[in-house]
């Protein structure tokens, strides 16, 4: 169950509950602006079975055929898989001793270096490659994708490399849809009304996250639920309305920023996550909270300064944990060098939870408004349920910030330019007029 604690950042949610009512009206009867991308409201519930099926069958002939899993996408095809992976598995994932395969992922920028060295860790060891592009068009991933395709041809030839070849697409447009029918790679699908940024509940997300040995069956029934408790149109009961409100209040106050974080590094990618689903849903017509992130504590020895006494202009939102899976009592120590025998036989969520409640006191003291965010045991239905959650305050927030929360117009503007300059067929003439700009 997700609770929300907003009783230090913003006083009274309850006038923004009639703009609540007509977004969840947008969302839940899919009548709102942006409305073809709203699949994932009811995707918990509806997502198809077979292919759910075909998911786990894959991931498990991956798992007993491969040492590694290069999982090629970028954006909302890529930042979903890691974020789970990482918070459930831990980032030393591929360090850990471990029956599941390595992840490496690849085609999320356009470093030689990254993909050298990706290359390099395969070394011989037999890997499957899952590549994934909604449109199957992104000049990053297919460029990746290029490399270990070739790598895998001439590991296993060109018949068993298809094999090890899995795509996830559109279920009949795009480059890597055709491309992948012709080879007879296995596909899934990116549903037509699921956005990228949306999408880690569907086959994008959930192929590289079973391969990793996360029980999906989970964290779907987690989602299921909170889509359950996101159902109701009332803000004392539904914790998707409390937090996209007090976001939208809290924006309509003056903030700018809002910085996402929890005590727990494995979270960090999940930040990343969640900073592109409300960025790229809201950063729209010159408005919108910039999301940051932190990882606390580490962050408290370097942002902690600027958040503490910086320009006023953010507020914090921070996710907070049930108990850890390992206790760890601090020892005893006879020379008590550090001093700091007032804390042995102490456990470290003992000493946390004192942190969490230390620093969300002196923030709001120095002007920062603390929203926290309550989330169960560190698992995958916790996890499905808070993705869920995530992905549905999003949606409230970007109607009542007034702008389509679904379509995403700004990522193509640095697409065209690189177009233009790298000499693709059909940008001759912008290339010229871009190349005279940049005094080359
Ligand atoms: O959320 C989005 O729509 C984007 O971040 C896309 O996921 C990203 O640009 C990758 O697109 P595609 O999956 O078409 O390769």
């Amino acid at each position: 169950m997700i609770r929300v604690d907003y009783s230090k950042a913003y006083d009274n949610a309850a006038p923004l509950a009639g703009e609540l009512s007509q977004a969840h009206t947008w969302l839940q009867e899919a009548s709102g602006r942006g409305s073809d991308y709203v699949g994932w409201v009811n995707l918990p519930r509806d997502y198809d079975k077979e292919e759910f099926a075909r998911i786990q069958a894959a991931a498990k002939k991956i798992q007993g055929d491969s040492k590694a899993l290069v999982v090629i996408g970028i954006g909302g095809s890529y930042l979903g898989a890691r974020g789970v992976i990482e918070f459930l598995c831990s980032p030393n994932y591929n360090l850990k001793k471990k029956s599941t395969p390595n992840i490496y992922f690849a085609g999320n920028g356009l470093s030689s270096d990254t993909l050298h060295e990706i290359v390099e860790l395969l070394g011989d060891e037999d890997f499957s490659v899952n590549v994934i592009s909604k449109s199957g068009t992104t000049t990053e991933p297919a460029v990746a994708f290029r490399f270990f395709k070739e790598l895998l041809e001439k590991k296993y030839g060109k018949a068993e490399a298809a094999k090890r070849i899995y795509a996830t697409t559109d279920k009949e447009r795009g480059a890597l849809k055709h491309l992948a029918d012709s080879e007879g790679y296995e596909t899934f699908v990116v549903p037509d009304d699921v956005g990228g940024r949306y999408s880690v509940l569907t086959a994008v997300g959930l192929l590289p996250i079973a391969v990793a040995g996360v029980d999906i069956t989970s964290l779907m029934a987690g989602a299921g639920e909170m889509m359950e408790t996101c159902r109701a149109a009332d803000l004392e009961k539904n914790p998707a309305w409390q937090y996209a409100a007090v976001r939208s209040g809290l924006y309509r106050q003056g903030k700018k920023i809002e910085i996402l974080g929890a005590y727990e590094p494995a979270f960090r990618f999940m930040c990343e996550w969640w900073k592109q689903l409300f960025g790229e849903s809201e950063g729209k017509e010159h408005k919108a909270l910039f999301p940051a992130s932190v990882e606390f504590t580490a962050d408290l020895h370097s942002m902690g300064q600027y958040i503490q006494q910086g320009e006023r202009h953010l507020f914090e939102t921070m996710v907070r944990f049930e108990k850890s899976e390992h206790e760890m009592k601090v020892p005893f120590d006879a020379a008590d060098g550090d001093g700091l025998n007032f804390l042995a036989g102490k456990d470290m969520d003992y000493i946390a939870t004192q942190a969490m409640d230390g620093t969300l006191l002196a923030h709001v003291e120095g002007g920062v408004p603390n929203v926290v965010v309550y989330a169960g045991r560190k698992n995958a239905f916790t996890l499905g349920e808070l993705i869920y959650f995530f992905e549905y305050a999003c949606g409230l927030s970007g109607y009542l910030l007034g702008v389509n929360p679904f379509d995403q117009p700004g990522v193509e503007a640095y697409k065209k330019n690189m177009f233009a300059l790298l000499g693709k067929p059909g940008y001759e003439e912008m290339g010229a007029e871009l190349r005279a700009k940049l005094g080359r």
